[in-house]
C-alpha cells in the first residue's frame, strides 16, 4: 500500500467556485477577498483580517509594520520554516533565535527571557504543529516592554489559547493556506489583528502603501486617484485563492471531525509504545493538529532515526521531518554564526522527530497501515 504523506481536499464546490471567478471578469483583490475575510474572521471570531498571498507576506507585513532598523532584534524559535526568520532579517531586524521546550517543541519563555535586552522589539512565536505556545508566559514577558508579541500560526488556522483563538493573543497573527497546510487556498495567506489602527495600516503595506485598491476605485464615478501614503510591497490575495478559501472554511467542521478522529486513532495506537511519544498540545489549548509529530524516546533508537524513516518510506509509508533547526543550515551558520550546540534542545528535539500522515481524506485503512509500519520498523531497531 502507499499512503501519501498529504493529499489536499477539493470538491466539485472549489472546482465551480474558481470557474465562476474566472468568468467574473474580476480576478485582482475583490469581492471575493472582501468576502474570505469575512468569514476567515468569522471563524476566527476576530475584529479584523486581512487576506495576503501567503504566511510569508503576512509575516513580511505585520514586521514592517513595526519599522524595524539594524538596532533592533526580533526573537524567534529555530525549529520552523525559514519563512519565520527570513522575513525578520528582510526587514533588516536582528535575528535572535531562543531555544525549544522539548515537550512542547514550541520556544521555550525561559529561552526568550534570558535574550531580552532593550533592543527587543518583537518576538515571534510558532505555534508548531498547530499545538499552541505558552501564550501566558509569552505575553507577561513582551506586554511590560511593549514589545510586539507575533504569533506564527501557520500550523494553527483551528486552534485556540485558554479560549482566545491563535492569531489574536498578540500584536497580530500569520496564517498559512500553502497546499499542505489544514485548509488551503493554493498559496494564500491571512493576517489577524485585534486593533483597528493598525488594520488600515497593513492594507496599505500589503499593497504598495496605496489609500485604496483597484477593486474599490473600480466602484467610484469617474477615475479615482489613489495616493501612495508610504513604501509598501505587492502582498495581495487574488479572487481566485479567495474564492477556493470560501469554500475550505465553509467545509472546515468536517475536516476538523476527521482529523481529530484520525488523532485520536494514532493518540491509542502509540499509548502503549514504549519507544514513541507523541507530541501533545498544553492542557486548557485546542490545536489544530496540522502536524502529528511522533518523538523517540531513547537514544539508542534515536541514533537510528534516519534509518528509521527511510524504512517506513520504503515501505510506502510518506513521512516528513519538522524540523531541521535553522541554525544548522549553511546560509545560518556561514552568514550569522551560528554553530552547532548552539540551541542544545532544538538540536536534540531534531534527532528525535518525524511526523506521520494526517490529512482528512486519510482513510482508517491507510492510518492502519502506516501504523503497522511505524510500530514493526521502529520495534526493530529498537530489539
Ligand atoms: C511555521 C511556518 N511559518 C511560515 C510558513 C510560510 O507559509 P507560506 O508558505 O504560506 O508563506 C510555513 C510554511 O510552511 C510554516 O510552516
Amino acid at each position: 500500500m502507499q499512503v501519501p504523506y498529504h493529499r489536499y481536499w477539493f470538491t466539485e464546490a472549489e472546482e465551480q467556485a474558481v470557474l465562476d471567478v474566472l468568468r467574473s471578469g474580476w480576478l485582482t483583490t475583490g469581492q471575493q477577498v472582501k468576502l474570505f475575510e469575512a468569514e476567515a474572521a468569522a471563524y476566527k471570531h476576530a475584529p479584523y483580517s486581512i487576506g495576503v498571498a501567503s504566511c510569508t507576506s503576512a509575516l513580511f507585513v505585520l514586521l514592517a509594520s513595526l519599522n524595524l532598523g539594524p538596532k533592533d532584534e526580533v526573537i524567534t524559535t529555530p525549529f520552523t520554516f525559514a519563512a519565520t526568520a527570513n522575513t525578520i532579517l528582510l526587514n533588516g531586524a536582528k535575528l535572535v533565535l531562543a531555544d525549544i521546550d522539548p515537550q512542547t517543541l514550541n520556544i521555550d519563555p525561559s529561552s526568550v527571557a534570558e535574550r531580552i535586552t532593550p533592543n527587543t522589539r518583537a518576538v515571534v512565536c510558532v505555534h508548531v504543529a498547530g499545538h499552541p505556545c505558552d501564550m501566558d508566559a509569552l505575553r507577561a514577558l513582551t506586554e511590560p516592554h511593549d514589545i510586539a508579541l507575533i504569533e506564527d500560526c501557520a500550523h494553527a488556522f483551528e486552534s485556540s489559547y485558554k479560549g482566545t483563538p491563535t492569531g489574536l493573543i498578540g500584536y497580530g497573527g500569520a496564517f498559512s493556506f500553502y497546499p499542505n497546510k489544514n485548509i488551503t487556498t493554493g498559496e494564500g495567506g491571512l493576517i489577524l489583528c485585534p486593533d483597528a489602527g493598525l488594520e488600515g495600516r497593513l492594507r496599505r503595506l500589503r499593497n504598495h502603501g496605496l489609500d485604496f485598491d483597484s477593486y474599490e476605485r473600480s466602484k467610484t464615478r469617474g477615475y479615482k486617484q489613489y495616493d501612495i501614503m508610504e513604501l509598501g510591497f505587492k502582498h495581495t490575495m487574488n479572487e481566485l485563492q479567495a474564492c477556493i478559501g470560501r469554500q475550505q472554511i465553509s467545509r472546515l467542521p468536517e475536516m476538523t471531525r476527521r482529523r481529530m478522529a484520525l488523532v485520536r486513532r494514532y493518540d491509542d495506537a502509540f499509548a502503549a509504545n514504549p519507544h514513541l511519544e507523541p507530541v501533545k498540545p498544553l492542557a486548557d489549548t485546542v490545536s489544530a493538529y496540522h502536524l502529528y509529530i511522533v518523538q523517540l524516546r531513547s537514544d539508542a533508537v534515536a541514533a537510528h532515526r534516519d534509518d528509521i524513516v527511510a524504512d517506513i518510506m520504503d515501505r510506502g509509508v510518506g513521512l516528513s521531518i519538522a524540523y531541521k533547526p535553522l541554525h544548522l543550515f549553511t546560509y545560518f551558520r556561514t552568514q550569522l554564526g551560528y554553530q552547532i550546540g548552539d540551541l542544545p534542545q532544538a538540536e536534540a528535539a531534531y534527532q528525535r522527530v518525524f511526523s506521520l500522515p494526517l490529512y482528512p481524506l486519510l482513510s482508517t485503512e491507510e492510518q492502519d497501515y502506516a501504523i503497522e509500519v511505524v510500530q514493526t520498523v521502529v520495534a526493530q531497531y529498537a530489539g
